[in-house]
């Protein structure tokens, strides 16, 4: 591929107060629920306001927040993608997928939440933005992955940059904002539907495109897998490859860690996170995204007597198979002894 044509940037590019290279924290957001929709059986859609009427921080497409939910004695943090337009400072909206799998963030939005209720946000971060070098951004996504490109499609749009979506859905009656976007964007959507039997023809999408064009993918772990490794085996350069998904944390057997500097022994219970242990026994850890995808709670292992149990999408294979770091937002141990530098 050629050399990228620089685009300028938009209005907007910043991502909140915080950021990864500066590691400058932000204070957290105090919110009211202003809003919930039902946008399909499975997904609702949560408006957020400043509980003192105050503007929220701008923050780029791309940038999600950590949303703080309390319910009894049970601290829950989860990561979710902003979908409101990035100049728009008076309110914030996530959609959330109801999991009934999982650790429980999204049954309790789902079932608890309604407006007027009082939550914490993390400021936003961007670790998904665009990359305006590009040409040509082509955007993918699966099922409610659609949510960091409606933010995206909003500045793109606004700076007349060259770019399409390909979205796949089991069925349209379970895609969220498919009357809208095509409303809105035309031909740049292209919607494929499960049940219909329609199937993206990626080789072809890729062969398709001209030299500096960028390729942007979220949604479930098997597809963008399946579409980085298409993209690489194509000769798409890693600059060109941009991807964001958040691990859920693993459940597992319960198990002890020391923290050397803190001086504490804790436990990790069968549905915490190491990094919510941490933080339940008062000691504070650095953290971005709790979903193995940013780096900022990669932590020093002191000493291990048993098997450490990478999760993560951010420690190389060297770094996992030296045992020397641990990202403790995902990942879990299995052993007698685990003493982490904290
Ligand atoms: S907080 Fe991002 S990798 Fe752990």
């Amino acid at each position: 591929m050629s050399a990228a044509v620089p685009l300028p940037p938009p209005a907007n590019p910043g991502a909140g107060s915080a950021t990864t290279a500066g590691r400058v924290q932000a204070p957290k957001l105090a919110v009211t629920v202003s809003e919930v929709i039902d946008v399909t059986p499975m997904i609702k859609r949560f408006r957020f306001e400043a509980t003192d009427g105050g503007p929220l921080p701008a923050f780029s497409g791309g940038a999600h927040v950590i949303v703080e939910m309390r319910e009894g004695d049970i601290l829950r943090r989860n990561p979710y993608s902003l979908m409101s337009p990035p100049t728009q400072t008076s309110s914030y909206t996530i959609s959330v997928r109801r999991d009934d799998k999982g650790r429980g963030g999204s049954l309790f939005l789902h079932q608890q939440v309604r407006p007027g209720h009082r939550l914490t946000l993390s400021p936003p971060v961007n670790l998904f933005p665009i990359d305006w070098r590009a040409r040509r951004h082509v955007l993918i996504a699966g099922g409610i992955g659609i949510t960091p490109f409606l933010a995206q499609m909003v500045q793109h749009a606004a700076a007349g940059t060259d770019f399409e979506l390909h979205l796949a859905v089991r069925e349209r009656a379970q895609g969220a904002y498919l009357d809208e976007l095509e409303a809105r964007y035309g031909d740049r959507i292209h919607v494929y539907c499960d049940d219909r039997g329609e199937r993206i023809d990626l080789d072809r999408l890729l062969e398709a495109q001209p030299l500096g064009t960028h390729l942007y993918v979220c949604g479930p772990a098997g597809m963008m897998e399946w579409i980085l490794a298409t993209a690489r085996t194509a000769g798409w350069p890693d600059q060109s490859l941009h991807s964001e998904r958040f691990l859920a944390p693993a459940s597992g057997v319960p198990y002890e860690v020391m923290l050397a500097i803190s001086n504490k022994a804790i436990r990790v219970t069968e549905h915490q996170s190491m990094l919510d242990a941490i933080e339940a026994a008062g000691v504070e850890a650095p953290y971005m995204c709790r979903g193995g995808a940013c780096g900022e709670c990669e932590t020093e292992v002191l000493a291990c007597e048993g098997r450490i149990l990478h999760n993560d999408d951010f420690l190389s294979d060297e770094a996992k198979a030296s045992g020397s770091r641990i990202m403790p937002c995902v990942s879990r141990f299995e052993g007698t002894t685990l003493v982490l530098q904290r």
